[in-house]
């Protein structure tokens, strides 16, 4: 069966899903995008994901008249003709196709696009190994709480930790940890205390750390949102990563430093109960 994704109002086979070359997405980059965790019929943390979704619409201007229910329907309908019972579904939303122009004028049509992708599974094996990081300048502009297409900095600097054999990449900014190239960080530190940013317009403020940090309450854990520097992470008992394709990913190592030789117990337990939680 052949892949089937949406383009404004149509669901296509993937390779139909032709968008025009005039499209502000494509030109500038305007528009923004949601990435959704879909199981057992039902997209996880909908509200809060499609409440930010229409956030990032507002903050940029988009206008548009599209309701929650129209994105549950349509990753439900996406879901069913691909033939996937889990997996997460990719929601793009830029502010339409019109001359080149540097301004960003109303009364436009947005483009919707919509695809959807198995989940990339990890092995507990993996999981317990954990993955490496380098921390890297942040170079990505002052509206990061904005979930837009504009992530060629993150790219880079994802290739960057990659071309250094490390997995992935912590930003830095101005001393303090903000997040990772797609995800949020905490840490753990010796007291087991929780720790991650405070959301503010230098992270996105992720639904799965919400979430996580949610679940960490749960357990009587103590939990902190507040800055940290590099001292701290590097010092850290554990150090996590969490975004709706990768749940929680330990981070066992930073830069040089070892931080532990697999995933943390409270790494763990939080991973479990974010399973659970999902169902
Ligand atoms: N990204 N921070 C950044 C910069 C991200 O790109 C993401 C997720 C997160 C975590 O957000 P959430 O828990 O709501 O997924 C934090 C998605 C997965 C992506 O771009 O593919």
């Amino acid at each position: 069966m052949s892949r089937i994704s949406y383009l404004n109002g149509k669901f296509l086979p993937h390779d139909d899903c032709l968008v025009p070359i005039d499209d502000r997405g494509l030109q500038f980059g305007d528009g923004v995008y949601e990435v959704i965790l879909f199981k057992n019929n039902k997209l996880i943390d909908s509200n809060p994901h499609i409440e930010r979704l229409f956030r990032s619409l507002n903050e940029v201007k988009i206008s548009h008249n599209f309701d929650k229910e129209f994105f549950q329907n349509l990753a439900k309908e996406l879901f069913q003709k691909n033939n996937l019972k889990k997996g997460s579904i990719y929601l793009q939303i830029s502010r339409g196709v019109m001359n080149r122009i540097q301004n960003c004028p109303t009364g436009f049509e947005p483009t919707v696009v919509a695809t959807v992708s198995p989940l990339k599974n990890f092995s507990q094996e993996e999981f317990e190994e954990g993955i490496s990081v380098i921390t890297s300048d942040d170079i990505r502009w002052h509206r990061v709480d904005i979930k837009s297409l504009n992530l060629l900095p993150a790219v880079l600097t994802n290739q960057k930790a990659k071309d250094l054999n490390f997995n992935d990449a912590i930003f830095v900014r101005d001393g303090f940890v903000t997040e990772g190239t797609f995800a949020n960080v905490f840490i753990v530190d010796k007291n087991d205390t929780v720790i991650t940013r405070n959301a503010d317009n230098f992270i996105l403020q992720g639904i799965t750390r919400n979430r996580i940090i949610d679940l960490a309450k749960k357990r009587n854990l103590k939990v902190e949102e507040r800055k940290f520097g590099v001292e701290e992470l590097t010092n850290a008992k554990e150090v996590f990563l969490t975004s709706s394709t990768l749940i929680l990913r330990s981070v066992t190592k930073v830069n040089d430093k070892i931080i532990s030789n697999k995933a943390g117990e409270i790494s763990k337990l939080l991973r479990e109960d974010y399973l659970n939680f999902i169902g």
